[in-house]
């Protein structure tokens, strides 16, 4: 058998957690005959939750879970991790400033960051969830210069399966039938839902998309604003939904893209496709089984051109935010 594979996840006892450990450890994200140790690192007040949550994956028996092991500590938590999800993020409160939550948030990443870089596996893989993704997601991997920057990655999987689903609607064809979709940008309402690329059965998305009502005021912000729409239906944010999200980004990142697919998701920029190098920002990726690559020369139009910078516009402002902060 292999050796098993350390897979630490931050927040552990939170919502998205609780959907995604149960999963991990029964073999969904890195496969049925891979063995995992899962590290479940959490703030004290909510250890007494993951000894709960430890107890219940023991009754599970699975065969691909090693061990559980609990932290408080990330340099504990993190040394020898081979995957990182980065789930735990301190969620706005109400009449809390964006600026105090960019900054709380940075806090947290810095020292994640930091820490990984001292402990960490050399072959070492981070996944943000955890928002503002993209920036936290900046932040962590600048606060590791000995880890490559293009291991930290932040999730955009989420909207992209959540832009599938709507094609998949729209044009009365399974999900399986939908290929080329590409999220662009910042993991927020302004991301892009491209569709210019993609192909829905025997109907391409530049076909749907002349239809431009139903691609501005339908499609775009149905998938954009599909977090809120969900806490509104729901009474909480999307956890399950995410959860397979994070699971399908660590899989197709650790076990590669078929064939001439792509998916996406938020990786730092090489300055590729006008973004400026060193923003996280959300692209069309394939992986190798090791590392992403974005998709190159695709066409991208006015329209798509726009919408891009306007979310790329918008994870700047981020990084110059806490940019300010830090130096204040
Ligand atoms: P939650 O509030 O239920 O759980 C968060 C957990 O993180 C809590 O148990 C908390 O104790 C823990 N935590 C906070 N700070 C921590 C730290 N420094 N170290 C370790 N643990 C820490 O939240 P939920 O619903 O599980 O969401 C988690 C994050 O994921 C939120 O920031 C949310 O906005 C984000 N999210 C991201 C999505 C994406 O597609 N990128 C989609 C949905 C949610």
């Amino acid at each position: 058998t292999k050796p098993p594979v350390v897979v630490t996840v931050t927040g552990a006892a939170g919502t998205i957690g609780y959907a995604a450990l149960f999963r991990v450890a029964a073999g969904a994200m890195l496969g049925r005959d891979q063995p995992v140790v899962l590290r479940l690192l959490e703030l004290p007040g909510a250890i007494s939750a993951a000894e709960g949550i430890a107890m219940e994956l023991d009754d599970c028996a699975l065969p691909q879970l090693a061990a559980v092991e609990i932290f408080d500590d990330p340099r504990a938590a993190f040394d020898g991790v081979n995957q990182v999800l980065l789930i735990g993020a301190k969620p706005r409160s109400k009449g809390m400033e964006r600026a105090d939550l960019l900054s709380a948030n940075a806090s947290i990443f810095a020292t994640q960051g930091a820490a990984l870089n001292e402990v960490a596996a050399p072959d070492v893989r981070v996944t943000v969830v955890g928002n503002p993704a993209n920036t936290n997601a900046a932040i962590a991997a600048r606060h590791a210069p000995d880890i490559p920057r293009e291991r930290f990655s932040a999730l955009t999987r989420l909207d992209h399966n959540r832009a599938i689903a709507q094609l998949s609607h729209r044009a009365g064809v399974p999900v399986t039938e939908i290929s080329g979709v590409t999220i662009w940008g910042n993991h927020s309402a302004t991301q892009y839902p491209d569709i210019f690329h993609a192909r829905a059965g025997e109907t391409t998305g530049a076909e749907l998309a002349r239809d431009r009502e139903w691609l501005v005021d339908d499609f775009i912000p149905t998938v954009a604003q599909r977090g809120s729409a969900i806490i509104a239906a729901r009474g909480a944010s999307s956890a399950a939904s995410a959860a397979n999200g994070t699971i399908d980004h660590v899989q197709t990142w650790a076990l590669g893209t078929p064939g001439d697919s792509w998916t996406s998701a938020a990786i730092v920029s090489p300055g590729a496709y006008g973004v400026p190098e060193g923003l996280v920002c959300s692209f069309p990726v394939r992986s190798d089984g090791t590392d992403w690559q974005i998709v190159e020369g695709l066409e991208i139009n006015e329209f798509s051109r726009a919408r891009i910078d306007a979310s790329v516009a918008e994870l700047e402002a981020e990084i110059a935010a806490v940019d300010a902060l830090a130096t204040r």
